[in-house]
């Protein structure tokens, strides 16, 4: 077995045990390990962060498990998930999309999950950089492979734009708003932003990698303030620090659920969702598309996602652009 998955096991006796103590030689016989190596694993978790208590005569107990986004700690409770079948965490990496892509050009599983505590060359939107600290936030790739033409595969920035603004919902209580295409507002300011990236051929996709920052537990000081739109963080809103792991798995949760009902009934329901979500429908809009701006009431989605947009010489379907309400 391997040392991580030693370790694994070990925490998920912890989580079996009713009274959270379980006993060296309890460990050993699960493992089939030696009360030395049992401990070696105890050591390598205390280091992890995990405060783990040897009580004489009643075995290891688990005080208190870090906010570490480990494959253990994220699999756990994804039992029945496709999404998260594979887990890779990185300590850094350039971009987990990178990760991701690379991954799914050489075969890895549809539902492949990659982690990283900080990014160095993390990626965003129209070739620009997303800031990618780490300790903080949550970096993540999820890859898939639908059986779509790569035209609709952009329907999936929406499924990913539902999945966060639900677990915001869920984990905070605080109700999030978006933004066309692939922006996630809270009070106005962007806490998250999507990128997906695609390996496609004319009439079939590969595979399609679902890119995912979330601002979670960034402080204030740690935002730039000359961003082409004013940021925020989960935790300043909420006035409180999220749990990064607690967050990552109901939002994979969320993916996993949003779909299934995609591959099972198409589109239009994670459309409609991502709609409601939205505050500028039915109000006045203009989107920068390339060298114009188009001025009108914002109506909705088209099936493929493009936005529409109804302007004085009727209805506009605008597949890029920047968004703003009029006025701001
Ligand atoms: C944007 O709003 O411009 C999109 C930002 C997307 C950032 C995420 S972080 C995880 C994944 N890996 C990347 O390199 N980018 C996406």
């Amino acid at each position: 077995m391997m040392t991580s998955s030693l370790r694994e096991t070990i925490l998920q006796l912890f989580r079996e045990t009713p009274n959270g103590f379980v006993s060296g030689a309890q460990i050993s016989k699960t493992l089939g390990v030696s009360r030395t190596a049992v401990w070696k694993q105890i050591e390598a978790l205390r280091e992890l962060g995990y405060k783990i208590e040897a009580v004489p005569s009643r075995g290891y107990h688990l005080l208190e498990a870090p906010d570490l986004l480990s494959a253990e700690e994220l699999r756990a409770g994804l039992d029945d998930s496709l999404i998260g079948s594979d887990i890779r965490v990185f300590e850094e990496t350039d971009s987990t999309n990178a990760q991701a892509m690379v991954l799914g050009d050489t075969g890895a599983p549809e539902g492949l999950v990659v982690v990283a505590d900080r990014q160095t060359a993390g990626k965003g939107r129209l070739g620009r950089r997303w800031l990618s600290p780490g300790g903080v936030n949550l970096y993540v790739s999820i890859l898939l492979r639908p059986t779509v033409l790569p035209l609709e595969a952009s329907q999936l920035t929406f499924l990913s734009a539902v999945a966060v603004c639900r677990t915001v919902a869920e984990v905070s209580g605080l109700q999030p708003t978006v933004k066309w295409p692939n922006d996630i507002l809270l009070n106005g300011r962007k806490m998250a932003g999507l990128l997906n990236e695609m390996s496609s051929e004319t009439d079939r996709v590969n595979h399609v990698v679902l890119g995912i920052g979330v601002n979670l537990n960034m402080p204030a000081d740690q935002i730039p303030t000359q961003l082409r739109y004013p940021a925020t963080s989960l935790a300043i809103e909420a006035g409180h620090p999220v749990s990064r792991l607690g967050f990552a798995r109901s939002l994979l949760t969320q993916v996993d659920l949003l779909y299934r009902d995609y591959l099972e009934n198409g589109a239009r329901p994670v459309l409609s969702a991502w709609e409601a979500y939205c505050d500028w429908t039915g109000t006045m809009i203009e989107v920068d598309c390339q060298n114009l701006t188009i001025r009108g009431i914002m109506t909705g989605l088209d099936n493929d996602g493009a936005l529409l947009v109804r302007t004085a010489t009727g209805v506009e379907r605008i597949l890029a652009g920047d968004v703003r309400p009029v006025g701001s």
